[in-house]
This record gives structure tokens, sequence and C-alpha cells, in this order.
């Protein structure tokens, strides 16, 4: 019998009861380092006080009115946004990364037809970007687990990363612009190289094409930088804002210019609950914190700490890691071949530290971006202790069973 909750996810049985900072407990009250912040979800870790402050403030005056009445406090913090961006002219505020991403897919064609250039309505997308959830978003993706929903929606043309020479030869006289994420998530932790990012641009520009950036994971002082184009020094069209935004409430952002902008009007694009007054509360208090002083310095200074010890760790465990990648605190262990990443999550939990992992046997490393250096040395300690544990038998067992159950179940078709 399907249980009452559509089984989905592959979800970790713990208890857990509350979190605080960058801790979670479980009903027993053990105490787990939280690495992985909700799929790097909580840029400022869990509870801050500012974000309970803010919200508890708002939810004694008014949760909801819809975007038909005048929001407190959203035109003002869309205002914050467009000058910590400096590139946009104007927000539209979403729920959810994918929302942010369709908005974004939508003003890229609206930004063309209402020029009466509707034929330029196909977007370059890259080999294992992640995008979201949506049609349009599992279109853009190249997600090979999202499978079953065909056919995608046209107008999205995949090629690989880092290929430049794929890229140009797929623009044609339909092509609106790129879609990126200038630091690839789901899609194993790699970061564009700084010249293939400029050669985009330039591609933008010299096709009158639109540099469509979504940020979701990587925006939002993830980066080191507050928006992942800054660590670039490139000016885009569009960006997707998620995840860290809200730091771990449901709200995002798609910024764009005013050329951009000024394509949509009253009533072609919109949403019941984005911006509403409690969103907007959380993300005013969120940005608040972002921007003080201390704060990307900090998320530097701490992720080049954490970078010398992962390096160590890969020293010690030649034999598992492949190599260390991504950015800042959006970095990955690639394991080598003869381990599985999500088997490795497993060992971690064990010594009660939260990962995630992605795509090419990558074990994801996302912490809340308040991290400090001791909070660095649990967790490469316990990484470590996880591959010790992973080189008894028993790790090898559980890899072998699993891959064993993964052919059964191809070859019954349930996978
Ligand atoms: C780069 C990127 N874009 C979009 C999304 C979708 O965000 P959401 O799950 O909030 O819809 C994600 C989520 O992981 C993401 O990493």
């Amino acid at each position: 019998m399907i249980p009452a909750l559509l089984p989905l996810y592959t979800r970790c049985e713990i208890d857990f009861t509350h979190a605080l900072g960058v801790y979670v407990f479980d009903k027993n009250n053990n105490k787990y380092l939280d690495f992985s912040s909700g799929y790097a979800a909580l840029a400022l870790g869990h509870c801050h006080p500012k974000m309970i402050e803010a919200l508890t403030n708002q939810a004694k005056k008014v949760w909801h009115l819809s975007n038909r009445f005048k929001i407190p406090g959203l035109l003002e913090y869309c205002e914050r946004l467009v000058k910590v961006s400096a590139f946009a002219d104007t927000v539209f505020m979403a729920n959810s990364g994918a929302e942010a991403v369709e908005c974004m897919i939508k003003m890229g064609r609206r930004y063309f037809s209402a020029q009466g250039k509707a034929h330029k309505y196909r977007f370059i997308t890259f080999e294992a970007a992640f995008h979201g959830r949506t049609m349009a978003c599992i279109s853009a993706g190249s997600s090979d687990k999202i499978k079953g929903y065909e056919p995608p929606l046209d107008g999205f043309d995949r090629v690989h990363w880092h290929d430049i020479s794929a890229v140009k030869a797929a623009i044609t006289d339909a092509t609106a612009g790129i879609i990126m994420e200038p630091v690839q998530g789901e899609g194993g932790m790699r970061a564009a190289d700084p010249w293939f990012m400029k050669e985009i641009e330039k591609i933008c520009r010299d096709n009158g094409i639109l540099l469509m950036l979504d940020e979701v994971q990587c925006g939002m002082g993830r980066t080191g930088y507050m928006f992942a184009y800054q660590m670039y020094d490139v000016k885009p069209d569009l960006v997707a804002l998620g995840k860290g935004i809200g730091s771990g409430f449901p709200v995002s952002a798609c910024l764009a210019t005013e050329a951009v902008g000024k394509a949509m009007s009253p009533h072609t694009h919109g949403s019941t609950f984005g911006g509403n007054p409690l969103a907007v509360a959380v993300a005013s208090s969120v940005l608040d914190v972002m921007t003080e002083t201390n704060f990307l310095p900090h998320v530097n200074k701490v992720s080049a700490y954490l970078k010398t010890r992962l390096l160590e760790l890969k020293e010690k465990h030649f034999d598992y890691i492949d190599s260390i990648t991504g950015v800042a605190l959006m970095t990955g262990i690639k394991l080598k071949d003869n381990v599985d990443a999500s088997i490795a999550t497993e060992f971690c939990i064990d010594e009660k530290l939260l990962s995630t992992y992605a795509s090419n046997n990558v074990l994801r490393i996302t912490p809340p971006l308040i991290i400090t250096e001791a909070h660095c040395d649990e967790a490469v300690d316990k990484f470590d202790k996880a591959l010790v544990k992973m080189h008894s038998k028993k790790a090898m067992t559980v890899k072998k069973v699993k891959k064993g159950l993964t052919k059964v179940k191809q070859k019954l078709g349930l996978v």
C-alpha cells in the first residue's frame, strides 16, 4: 500500500526535534553537525536570532495580503536587492528556486517577443545542469533521475560544460539566451572556469542574446561573493535566486535589467504568495546579516581554512578521494570509483555529520555560511572517521548489496 506521504525521497529515518546554528538534535538529544544546510539553503544556519525576531514580529502583524495590495517592506526589499546586485534594475519575488528559474525563462522569451522577435525562443543549457523540477526547469536541466515526463518542452539546446565551440555552434537565429549555473551544484559542485564564463558573456554580447544565470544554489554569499557572477566579473541580464535568500524560509527572486524587465507588463506573470509579508520580513533580515561588513570576509576566511583541511583529508585518503571540487562553501569531495558517495553520506550520519551527495560521485559540502574554523575541524574529523570505517569489509559489502539491488531493480524496470 502506498504511504500517505508520496514516497519520492530516500528519507533518512532520524527523528530530528530541533536545531540551532550549525547543529541539529534528534529525539535522544544526539547532536549532528549540519554540513548540508538543507541542500545549501540555510545560509545563516538554523534558527538565526535575527530571523526569528523578524519572523515572529511580522507573524503578529500580517501574514498574507496578495499582490493586489501593497505589501509592507516589499518594494524596499527589492530596492536593496537591486542595489546589492549592481546589475539588476528590477525584481520578481517567488517562493522556490524552480519558480525563479521559470520566471527567468519566461522573461527571456518575452524580452524578444515584445520586440516582435518571437522566433527567438531557444536557450542554450549545459550537460549536468540542474534548474529545478517544473516542466520548463527539467527541460532546461539534464538530470537523468527525472525520467517519465517526456516529451520535454521544446526550446532547450544542451551542450557540454566548458566546450566553448559547442556553445558557438549551437547558436542560431532562434537563440534567446544562455542559461547556466556559474557553479553547478547537483551536477557535482563544478565551478565554471573563469575563462569559460568570460567567453560565455562575450558570446551573449556579440550575438545580442541574454546571459541568464541560475544562482539558486551558488548565490547569496555561498561563493564568498554575494553573487557568483561577481566572482567572475561578468554582467548578467537575468539571475535566479533561491535557497540562501530566505535561509530556510521558502522565498526566491528573479533579478533582471531594465531592458528585460520592461518587456513584462501587468498580469503577464505573477504568484499568490511570492513576496508576501512573512517572506519579505525574513528575506530582509537575511540581507541585513549578509550585508554586515564582516559577513563575506568571514565566508572567505573560513572557506580557505576548510579547503586546506579538506586537502589534508584528500592526502590521507588518497585511495578514496579523487579531488576537492567547487568553490568556497559550495564545495565537494569527489570520491574515487571504488566508493559510492551516497553510502559515504550514510557513514557520515553514523558519525553525526549531515552531508548530501551530488552527481559524479561527489560528497556535497554546503555548510551554513556562519561556520567557524572549529566546525571545519569537527567536520573533517567526522569525514575522516567515516572514511576510515568505509575501509572496513562492511562498507564494501553494503556497496555490493546496493549495487546488486540496483541491478535487480533495473531488470524489473523499477529505476
Ligand atoms: C541551481 C538550482 N536551480 C534551481 C533549483 C530548484 O530550487 P527549488 O528546489 O527551491 O525549486 C535548485 C535546487 O536544488 C538548484 O540547485
